[in-house]
């Protein structure tokens, strides 16, 4: 039995121009969702409108940089105006940074933890009165597996994930008054533009040959939990591996890590 109905809902999507959340956009518009969806990119958001009702759905699109508080500002003006509410906000926009840290300007942090932290957590603060209001309502967290077990070269961005990781839990402990799910779902390698658009590539791990998922089976895990009110997901087979042998043995997944550093 769902706990979560998905059809009627009024969901914001951030970083929806492509990848997992272009796939959460289209996925949760299907299942009869009104979706506001939002990233920098107008003519990549067009074309998902464009999709979007043309399968009979309901979409609003805002461009904008998810880090300008007056992108954020617009979104939850949107939902309210245009929808009467809303009942799921999906933070999923996010950005990468390769290299190691000793070779890294403070920029590069800076950048990374503004959008992959600092930019959802400020959403949440301001939809938080609205979703109050909502029917069942939901925060996603997009994070990583990186978030659970960081790896060479990429420090910033698991920082970032981690970050993410903590302010969930403590955050769905204190809404469960307000009626509030919190899910924190951690992809592992997922075929995006992801690797294509990381702020910076000074160096990456050789690791063995893997291969990704979909955006869209993220995007239809993340959409089953979201129904049953799961907590937390790692909707990557290879992912969870890696997670349960870290708490295994973190000793052991440090000196493979350092093979790779
Ligand atoms: N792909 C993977 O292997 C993987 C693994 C673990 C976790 N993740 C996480 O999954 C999430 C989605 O990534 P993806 O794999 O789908 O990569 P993607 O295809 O590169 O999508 C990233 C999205 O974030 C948006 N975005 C980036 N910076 C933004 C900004 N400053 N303001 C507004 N939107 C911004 C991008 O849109 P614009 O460029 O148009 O703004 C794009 O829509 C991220 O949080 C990522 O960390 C991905």
């Amino acid at each position: 039995m769902a706990r979560r109905e998905i059809s009627g809902s009024r969901a914001i999507v951030t970083g929806a121009s492509s990848g997992i959340g272009r796939a959460l956009a289209v996925e949760l518009a299907r299942q009869g969702a009104s979706v506001v969806a939002t990233a920098r990119r107008e003519d990549r958001l067009d074309e998902l409108r464009a999709t979007i009702e043309s399968a009979g759905g309901t979409v609003v699109t805002v461009p904008g940089d998810v880090t300008d508080p007056a992108t954020r500002r617009q979104l939850i003006k949107t939902a309210r105006e245009r929808f009467g509410g809303l009942d799921v906000l999906v933070n999923n926009a996010g950005v990468g940074a390769m290299g190691r840290f000793e070779e890294a300007d403070p920029e590069r942090l800076r950048r990374v933890m503004e959008v992959n932290f600092f930019a959802p957590v400020e959403l949440i603060r301001l939809a938080l009165p609205l979703l109050s209001q909502g029917t069942q309502p939901i925060i996603v967290n997009v994070s990583s597996i990186l978030g659970l077990r960081a790896t060479p070269y990429s420090s910033e961005y698991s920082a970032s994930k981690f970050a993410m990781q903590g302010f969930s839990e403590a955050l769905r402990t204190e809404l469960i008054r307000n009626h509030v799910d919190v899910l924190v779902v951690s992809p592992g390698t997922t075929e995006t533009e992801f690797f294509d658009s990381v702020l910076e590539k000074k160096g990456e791990p050789a690791w063995p040959e893997h291969t990704p998922v979909t955006p869209e089976a993220v995007a239809a895990a993340t959409i089953r939990a979201m129904r049953k009110g799961r907590h937390a997901i790692i909707p990557y087979r290879w992912g969870r591996v890696f997670c349960w042998l870290n708490r295994l043995s973190p000793r052991l997944m440090d000196a493979i890590m350092a093979r790779y550093s």
